[in-house]
C-alpha cells in the first residue's frame, strides 16, 4: 500500500472515530491507552504509545497473565519511566503498560492500631486482614503555616536526659543523629513505650529486615504495640516502597492527627529514605551533584518532614523524631547538614559515650532542642544551662584531671565541675526498661542543680537512686 493510501485511510478511521465520540456526548468511557515496554534499565522500566501523569499507577502484564504494580517517575519525550512497587520476575520486553488513573493512596482508620504493615498497607504480622474505614493521600494535604496551632505544651518522651535538658514540644521535629550500633533503635524503643502520646507511628525505612521482628518483639513488646502502628519498608524493598513507607507512616499520624490525638512519629531512618530517592533520581538520570545525591532528593526531605508538625486550630499533634545516620559518624555529611537544617532540633548519640557503657548516649553538649525556652519557665531554662555549663567545663579540662596535671582548689568553677561530674552522668543514663516522666525529669533536675548550688550533693545522689528503683515496668501505656 502506498504512503499516501496509508494516510488516507488513517484520516479517515480518525474522522469516523471523532465522531463516534462526539455521539457519546460525554457519557461513554474514553478508550483506555495502552503502551508498550521497551526497556528497563536497573530498576527503571520504559514504556512507549500511553501517557500516565508523574505518581499515576500503571499495571504492566506480561502475557502470562501476571501483573506487576508500577508508579510513574519521570518522563522524556514520548517515553515514561516508571518504578515497580513489587516483585518484577517474569516480566518480559512488550510487556502490556496500562495506566489505572489512581495515585497511590493510604487506607487508615482505629483498626491498623496494634499492626504491623508494608510499605504497600499489607500486614505483616499474620494478624490477618486489616479492615480499614477511610483512605487518604499518600502525598497527604497542605496545611497553611499560618493556621498551625503553634508549639507551646511539652511531651512527656518518658526519658529523662531529654525530658529535662531538650525539652520536645507536642508539634516538634527532633532529629536523632548517630552512627550504627550507638542505640538508635533502643532510644526510639524507650520513647515509643514510655511516652504520654496518645499513639506512636513508627517508619522502619530501609534498616536491616531482621531488625524489624527484633524492633518489634523485643524492643517494643506487646506493652509498646498496643498503642503503636508499625510501617516497615526494609532494605531489600524497592527504592519506591521505601519512599512509600516513609510516606504512608506520615500520612497516618496524619489521620490521627486529624481525629485530634496526639501522635509520635518516629522514623528509622531518614538517611535511608534520602538514599532510596537517589536511588530513583539516578536512576531516571538526574545529575548527581553533593557527594552523589542529586539535588530533588534536598527537596524531598523538607516535603517530608513539614507534614509533621500542629495540625490546624483544635487538632491534634504531630511529634516526629527522624533518625539520620552519620557515616563513619561525620556529622558533616550532606543528609546530616540538610536534616540539621530543616528540623526543629537534634539529639546527638555519642560512640564515646556507647562505649563507655552509658546509655542512652546522648551527648549533651551536641544536642539542642530550638523549641526548648518556648515550653520551658525561665528557672527550668536556667537550670539547664547550669547543667551544660558544668558538664561541659567538665569536659573541656577532662585530660588534665585524668591525668592529674589539675590542682584542685585552683578553680573553684572546675572543683564543681569535677564533684558534680558523676552526679549528672548518672542523671544522664537510664535503665532501657525505665520510664522516667516529665515531672520527674524536672522535678529531680530541680532538686540536682538547687541543691548543687547549695553544694549539698548527698540528697542529690540519693534522690537518684531512688527514682532509679521505681518499678520497672513504669509504662503508660
Ligand atoms: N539504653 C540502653 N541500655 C543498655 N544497652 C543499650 C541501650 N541502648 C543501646 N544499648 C546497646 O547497644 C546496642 C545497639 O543498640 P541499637 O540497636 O539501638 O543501635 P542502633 O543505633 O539502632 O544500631 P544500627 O545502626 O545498627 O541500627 C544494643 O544491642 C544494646 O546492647
Ligand atoms: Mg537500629
Amino acid at each position: 500500500m502506498s504512503q499516501a493510501r496509508i494516510e488516507q485511510a488513517v484520516s479517515a478511521w480518525g474522522q469516523s472515530l471523532g465522531k463516534t465520540l462526539t455521539h457519546c456526548d460525554g457519557s461513554c468511557a474514553k478508550p483506555k491507552v495502552e503502551g508498550m515496554l521497551t526497556r528497563m534499565v536497573g530498576l527503571t522500566l520504559e514504556t512507549e504509545g500511553c501517557q500516565a501523569p508523574i505518581g499515576a499507577r500503571c499495571d504492566v502484564v506480561t502475557p502470562g497473565g501476571q501483573t506487576v504494580e508500577t508508579e510513574v517517575v519521570g518522563f522524556a519525550g514520548e517515553k515514561l519511566y516508571l518504578m515497580p512497587t513489587s516483585d518484577i520476575r517474569g516480566l518480559v520486553p512488550n510487556s502490556r503498560v496500562i495506566p489505572t488513573n489512581h495515585s497511590s493512596a493510604v487506607k487508615v482508620g482505629p483498626e491498623l492500631l496494634g499492626r504491623v504493615i508494608d510499605g504497600r498497607g499489607r500486614p505483616l504480622d499474620g494478624k490477618g486482614p486489616i479492615q480499614t474505614s477511610h483512605v487518604v493521600p499518600l502525598e497527604g494535604r497542605e496545611i497553611n503555616p499560618l493556621s498551625r496551632t503553634p508549639i507551646r505544651e511539652a511531651l512527656d518522651v518518658g526519658v529523662r536526659a531529654i525530658n529535662a535538658l531538650t525539652s520536645i514540644g507536642r508539634g516538634q521535629r527532633m532529629g536523632l543523629f548517630a552512627g550504627s550500633g550507638v542505640g538508635k533503635s533502643v532510644l526510639l524503643g524507650m520513647m515509643t513505650k514510655y511516652t504520654e502520646a496518645d499513639i506512636v507511628v513508627v517508619g522502619l525505612i530501609g534498616e536491616r529486615g531482621r531488625e524489624v521482628r527484633e524492633f518489634v518483639q523485643e524492643i517494643l513488646g506487646a506493652q509498646g504495640l498496643k498503642k503503636s502502628v508499625v510501617v516497615a519498608a526494609p532494605a531489600d524493598a524497592s527504592p519506591l516502597m521505601r519512599i512509600h513507607g516513609a510516606m504512608q507512616a506520615t500520612s497516618i499520624a496524619e489521620y490521627y492527627r486529624d481525629q485530634g490525638k496526639n501522635v509520635l512519629l518516629l522514623m528509622d531512618s531518614l538517611t535511608r529514605f534520602a538514599q532510596a530517592q537517589r536511588e530513583i533520581s539516578l536512576a531516571i538520570g538526574e545529575p548527581p551533584a553533593t557527594k552523589g545525591y542529586p539535588p530533588s532528593v534536598f527537596a524531598r526531605l523538607p516535603q517530608l518532614v513539614e507534614r509533621a508538625g500542629n495540625g490546624e486550630q483544635q487538632g491534634g499533634s504531630i511529634t516526629a523524631f527522624y533518625t539520620v545516620l552519620v557515616e563513619g559518624d561525620d556529622h558533616n555529611d550532606p543528609i546530616a547538614d540538610s536534616a540539621r537544617a530543616i528540623l526543629d532540633g537534634h539529639i546527638v548519640l555519642s560512640r564515646q559515650l556507647a562505649e563507655s557503657g552509658q546509655y542512652p548516649a546522648i551527648d549533651i553538649e551536641a544536642s539542642i532542642s530550638r523549641l526548648a525556652p518556648q515550653i520551658m519557665s525561665a528557672e527550668n531554662m536556667q537550670r539547664v544551662q547550669f547543667f551544660r555549663r558544668y558538664y561541659s567545663l567538665y569536659q573541656q579540662n577532662r585530660d588534665l584531671i585524668n591525668v592529674g596535671a589539675y590542682q584542685p582548689g585552683s578553680d573553684p568553677e572546675v572543683d564543681l565541675s569535677i564533684r558534680l561530674q558523676p552526679l549528672l552522668m548518672e542523671f544522664l543514663s537510664q535503665d532501657m526498661n525505665q520510664a522516667v516522666s516529665l515531672e520527674q525529669s524536672y522535678g529531680l533536675l530541680q532538686h540536682l542543680m538547687d541543691s548543687q548550688i547549695q553544694a549539698q550533693d548527698g540528697p542529690v545522689a540519693n534522690a537518684i537512686a531512688e527514682q532509679d528503683q521505681m518499678p520497672v515496668d513504669g509504662s503508660r501505656g
